[in-house]
């Protein structure tokens, strides 16, 4: 029997109590509310999330699993042999396994999550499937990123991986920060692949977060729950239902948490009050068009090489390389 491959050790700079409760509170002392989309990803959060992704709703997922495979020849011969590849919030890993099959030769993979179980998951499937490349982890938030763990073998470039619009959960100043954080963490040489979802007709976007089954719902009171088990906090989670919107103005789903009654939340001892019908901010989800996009690419010095986009605009990859 093969003996197990060689783990790298986890790079774990997980967000810790200290700093999920200072987030929290800063949250909660500006109106209107707001709490950060980035801890809905404990195990519970990521186990939905996946369950999401195979709701009949929920198109974003199951249209980029489809277009992947019939373009990524052509990004594998752009990209060459010999890649370092970085992904930012890379979940289950089921579309990173499409993306190593596809490339030559890969050097090392670093997944960059902030579910510490996601990620040790993911990584331990993917090693079994991919013997011959180095793995190193990373959990993280990748608007925080840590130096990454620099792999054995020289690579020939670094490709950065960052599917699922998980762009899209960021304002446009920040998405605009994140993505010339990729400009610096790729080189001149380095390419980033980027899932983006479309502007498109609103009732099919907004039919995505609010599944039929609930599933999104539970989604997103499950940041609450996860809240009152690791900081000090006591969310009534039947005193709160989930709203999402499309905003068509600004093309993007805007996610609350909806106070029900009037209420007191309490966290690390400040009390909260809540109105009736008052709401919290917790997720947006942008949609983008091509000239917003490019833009965007512009402002963070990356210029768009390769688009492609799935039957209909449902959904679009683009490939990225400095400007
Ligand atoms: C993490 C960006 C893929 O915004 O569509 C899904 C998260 N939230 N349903 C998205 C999410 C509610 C999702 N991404």
């Amino acid at each position: 029997m093969a003996p197990a491959p060689p783990q790298a050790a986890l790079v774990d700079r997980r967000p810790d109590r200290a700093t999920i409760t200072a987030d929290v509170l800063a949250g909660l002392a500006v109106r209107p509310r707001a709490l950060p989309s980035k801890y809905f990803y404990d195990a519970r959060g990521s186990a939905l999330f996946e369950c999401i992704t195979r709701q009949p709703e929920y198109y974003l997922t199951r249209t980029e699993l489809e277009l992947l495979p019939q373009v990524l020849p052509e990004i594998a011969a752009q990209v060459g042999p010999q890649a370092r590849v970085v992904e930012y919030g890379s979940g289950s890993g089921r579309k990173t396994r499409l993306l190593l099959q596809a490339l030559q030769d890969v050097v090392a993979y670093t997944p960059v999550e902030i579910s510490r179980t996601a990620l040790l998951d993911s990584v331990r499937a993917l090693a079994v499937d991919f013997p011959a490349i180095e793995m190193l982890p990373v959990c993280a938030d990748f608007t925080a990123l840590p130096p990454l763990p620099p792999p054995q073998r020289s690579s020939r470039r670094t490709l950065l991986f960052f599917p699922g619009s998980t762009l899209g959960n960021f304002t446009e100043a920040a998405a605009v920060s994140i993505l010339s954080g990729m400009r610096q963490a790729m080189g001149p040489q380095g390419l980033a692949l980027i899932g983006i979802d479309l502007d498109k007709d609103p009732d099919v976007i907004e039919a995505a977060y609010n599944d039929v089954a609930g599933v999104t719902a539970a989604f997103t009171l499950n940041l609450l729950a996860r809240l009152n088990r690791e900081i000090d906090s006591d969310f009534d989670l039947s005193g709160f239902v989930h709203r999402a919107r499309y905003a068509s103005a600004r093309r993007r789903i805007e996610t609350s948490l909806v106070s029900l009654r009037t209420q007191v939340v309490h966290v690390a001892g400040q009390a909260f009050g809540f109105e009736r019908d008052e709401a919290m901010h917790v997720e947006y989800s942008h949609k983008y068009d091509d000239a917003q996009f490019a833009a965007m690419a512009a402002a963070a010095g990356l210029r768009v090489r390769g688009a492609w986009d799935a039957a209909g605009r449902m959904f679009g990859l683009r490939l990225l390389q400095p400007a």
